[in-house]
């Protein structure tokens, strides 16, 4: 039987989301006869009348697509339904509209391609519209639970090695004290790993509290072997030495993270002499080029999201675990957050290579 299934991206964007729409296509269409429309940017899309949609065919993939950063379908972080920010500043349930206007595309199945936010919506959408969803977890903070890997994180620690790289040159010319500020909204794996693997000698997450007089120890120590500059990184969600969180109130009325780096290298001027600058990585983290690893598993969670609604399998997310791509309930993988462990083998390699964490 053909059948007709939807995709959307929801959320902010990361490297990988055209590598996963190009996996359910190529699966879908070459693989099972099937028919597959991208809704626009999220959510959204289907608020336009006619719904915003997209015929999705194999062609459309065979250039560049997959290789590009962004979402060929748009997404958006500010459509919840159930929150509908409305021209007027108020907010709305649009959650029945949406749900009518799905169901005028008869599809028969839809993949939600999603952080932990997007993916507790949708799950709520198809639970209240008793729509047959499917799963597949992006976000660059790799913080979604059951999952070892979600699409984007691997471009977003690439990116930041590589800004570590351009950094430490710099650092040794002047006598620096370098911090790098990342994303990571709750969890500091992109911090963690991209200092490990970019050198750094401080890494700080939100896991483990600081304090500033052991960032302080550890540059002096520095010093005293004779190396005349330090590399820190450090995760946007990281808080003050106080607990206090750094946020920014923008114009439009949002609160976001921003300015954590600045407070650390005051602090540390403050407490060192060092001479300290900052360099805030923001989006160039989301934008970039998908790197070989994401392209694979963005593909692969394709392939094997469209195979799950083959199989009538629903209300499932797919996920990377032990080298193998395994479905979970969407609801287990977003009942907690993925934190870093304290006993993970990436805090215990930093430990093992002198890698300060501002606890000791
Ligand atoms: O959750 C992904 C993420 O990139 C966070 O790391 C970051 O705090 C946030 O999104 C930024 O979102 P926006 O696109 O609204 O600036």
């Amino acid at each position: 039987m053909v059948k007709r299934i939807g995709i959307l991206t929801s959320g902010g964007d990361c490297a990988g989301l055209n590598a996963v729409i190009r996996g359910v296509v190529a699966r879908a269409s070459e693989g099972l006869g099937w028919e597959v429309i991208g809704i626009r940017e999220g959510t959204k899309g289907l608020l336009s009348k006619p719904p915003d949609v997209l015929a999705l065919e194999l062609p459309m993939f065979t250039g560049q697509v997959m290789r590009q950063g962004g979402t060929l379908l748009g997404t958006t972080n500010r459509g919840n339904p159930f929150a509908f920010l409305m021209p007027d500043g108020t907010e709305k349930d649009r959650s029945d509209e949406i749900i009518a206007a799905y169901r005028t595309l008869g599809r028969d199945a839809l993949i939600g391609i999603g952080g932990d936010g997007s993916m507790a919506i949708l799950r709520r959408l198809a639970i209240q519209g008793d729509l047959s969803l499917v799963g597949i977890p992006k976000t660059i903070d790799n913080d979604i639970g059951s999952t070892e890997f979600s699409v984007g994180y691997a471009t977003a620690v690439d990116v930041a090695t590589e800004a570590l790289d351009m950094l430490q040159p710099t650092a040794a010319s002047h006598s620096r004290v370098m911090i790098l500020e990342v994303m990571g909204r709750d969890a500091g794996h992109i911090a963690l790993a991209a200092g490990l693997a970019g050198g750094a000698d401080i890494i700080l997450i939100p896991e483990i509290p600081y304090k500033i007089a052991n960032i302080a120890a550890k540059i002096e120590r520095l010093k005293k072997r004779g190396r005349n500059f330090a590399l820190a990184i450090v995760a946007e969600a990281v808080k003050r030495e106080d607990g206090e969180s750094a946020w920014v109130t923008h114009r439009d009325g949002e609160t976001r993270y921003g300015g954590i780096g600045s407070y650390l290298a005051d602090a540390i001027t403050a407490a060192t002499g060092a001479e300290t600058r900052v360099t805030v990585l923001g989006h160039v983290q989301r934008g970039a080029a998908p790197v070989a690893q994401d392209r694979l598993i963005a593909q692969a969670f394709g392939v094997a999201a469209v195979d799950l609604i083959r199989v009538g399998k629903f209300d499932r997310m797919v996920a990377w675990q032990n080298r193998d791509i395994v479905d979970v309930p969407i609801a287990e993988a977003i009942e907690h957050y993925q934190a870093v462990e304290q006993d993970s083998v990436q805090v215990r390699t930093a430990r093992g290579l002198g890698v300060c964490f501002g606890d000791t």
